[in-house]
């Protein structure tokens, strides 16, 4: 019995400690990566593909990353931005086959949406920018402008300006802002244009007054207008919109126009604020896949984006309110299984042996589960790049979070010295 006590003390002083510092090895990062690789294929998961890969293999060309420079350095990229570059150059070369040879005014890539294909547009404009033309032979430049000219002048728009995020109909999804709003201010950057700088902003404040949904405190709706809506709180939009407004605040902010946006950069700051994760957080922490929805599944993809956000708005606005749920968050995903073959026996909880994230929504059906989400894979991307800045900036509002960690392992080491002494 004393035996059995002091193995509890033991046990839980191991676990505690250990779940505190919950961390993927580089190895299962590798893998994760290698995961996503295999699986991103379509428009908008080959733009978020890049965008992870910027945030975790190369910082300093990131618009998340707090002190490095905007627009970025135009000399000698460094190699490890390749792949990103690689993404730009495929979808750049095959461009005319995949878009039937038109001239003027396109897509990036052939698609049924119109906000998807503009996700790979940053990527399109830092090839052009650390000029990858003079190697490649490819026009860079031209195909970003003719992508922006398409948002503009042939995708319908609401009367107010929002763009559709749909080619075929008018109608607007939450989704479209971690796509189409990045590619807009970014545009502004590298064009010195401080209003398409602005138009990122804009767009945003547009879709925020279509989706945003007061009745269910704030959470947005995912997609309205035109036949096929969807007026649910779905978790992954409401992530993707979060995320989205991030990468504007990151570009607005250390834009040579910063000075003269400070309003929208602090209308963004608090839009961004992960609502989602104020109340409707399981004991699982992860969301239903609706997030205000109990009767559906959890979903691990659109928890991990969030508590991305978290990490960076604690850093590019200082606000660090929900740090200790993203800190929750962190641990359930990066944390090992709960108990022996509860996962297959993969040795981590919300990972299967060969590291693919779960349990996940279906990303080409979004009221389903599903088993490989290419975007989830990108999401841990970046929910481990922004933990490992948060971290190397000294981890700002840790204590909070972990003042609510300390409770729960002083009472467990408590209770287990009560053991002890009582047998
Ligand atoms: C996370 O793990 C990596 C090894 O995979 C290690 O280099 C790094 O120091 C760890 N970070 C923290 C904050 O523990
Ligand atoms: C076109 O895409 C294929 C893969 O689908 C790729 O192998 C090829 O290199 C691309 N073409 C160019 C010019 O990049
Ligand atoms: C392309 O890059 C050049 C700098 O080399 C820059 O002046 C120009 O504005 C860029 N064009 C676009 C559309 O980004
Ligand atoms: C700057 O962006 C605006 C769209 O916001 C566009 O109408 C204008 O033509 C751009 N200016 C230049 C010089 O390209
Ligand atoms: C959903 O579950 C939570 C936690 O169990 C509970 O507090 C909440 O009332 C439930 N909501 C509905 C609509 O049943
Ligand atoms: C941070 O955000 C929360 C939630 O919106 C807000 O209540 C709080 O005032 C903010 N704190 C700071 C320092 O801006
Ligand atoms: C576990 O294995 C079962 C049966 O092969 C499969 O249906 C299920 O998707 C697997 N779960 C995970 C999380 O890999």
């Amino acid at each position: 019995m004393r035996k059995a006590a002091r193995h509890f003390l033991a046990v839980s002083l191991l676990f505690h400690g250990f779940s505190a510092a919950q961390n993927l090895t580089d190895d299962q990062l590798s893998q994760v990566k290698q995961r996503l690789a295999e699986g991103a294929l379509q428009s908008w998961e080959l733009g978020t593909r890049a965008q992870a890969l910027t945030e975790l293999d190369t910082p300093a060309y990131s618009v998340l990353t707090v002190d490095a420079s905007l627009p970025p350095s135009q000399s000698s990229p460094p190699s490890s931005l390749d792949e990103v570059f690689g993404i730009a150059k495929s979808i750049v070369g095959n461009r005319s086959v995949s878009n039937d040879h038109v001239s003027g005014a396109q897509p990036l890539i052939a698609d049924s949406a119109a906000g998807d294909p503009a996700s790979i547009g940053v990527a399109v404009l830092l090839a052009n920018w650390t000029g990858q033309a003079s190697q490649d032979k490819l026009d860079y430049a031209g195909a970003a402008t003719d992508q922006l000219n398409y948002l503009f002048n042939d995708v319908p728009h609401t009367s107010d300006g929002a763009i559709s995020h749909r080619v075929s109909q008018l109608q607007l999804w939450s989704d479209f802002v971690y796509m189409v709003p990045p590619f807009l201010s970014y545009y502004g950057v590298v064009t010195s244009n401080q209003s398409m700088l602005q138009q990122g902003y804009n767009q945003i404040k547009l879709y925020r007054q279509y989706l945003r949904d007061g009745s269910a405190g704030g959470l947005w709706k995912h997609i309205v207008m035109g036949s096929g809506t969807d007026e649910g709180h779905w978790s992954t939009g409401n992530a993707w919109a979060a995320a989205g407004m991030l990468r504007v605040l990151g570009t607005i902010s250390r834009s040579q126009f910063a000075n003269n946006l400070k309003g929208e950069q602090s209308d963004l700051s608090s839009w961004t604020l992960s609502y989602g994760l104020r109340n409707d957080q399981r004991s699982s922490k992860l969301f239903g896949n609706y997030a205000d929805d109990n009767s559906t599944f959890d979903d691990a993809s659109s928890a991990t984006l969030l508590a991305s956000t978290v990490y960076r708005l604690a850093l590019l606005s200082g606000n660090t309110t929900f740090l200790p749920q993203a800190e929750q968050v962190r641990q359930a995903i990066f944390g090992p299984a709960t108990s022996s073959g509860s996962n297959n026996g993969s040795s981590l909880e919300h990972f299967t042996s060969d590291m693919w994230l779960t349990p996940v929504v279906n990303p080409h059906s979004f009221g389903d589960e599903g088993s490989e989400s290419p975007e989830g894979q990108a999401f841990v991307v970046e929910l481990d790049a922004a933990w490992r800045d948060w971290v190397q900036a000294g981890s700002p509002g840790v204590n909070s979070a972990y003042a609510m960690a300390r409770a729960n392992w002083c009472f467990w080491v408590v209770i287990s010295m009560v053991l002890v002494a009582a047998v």
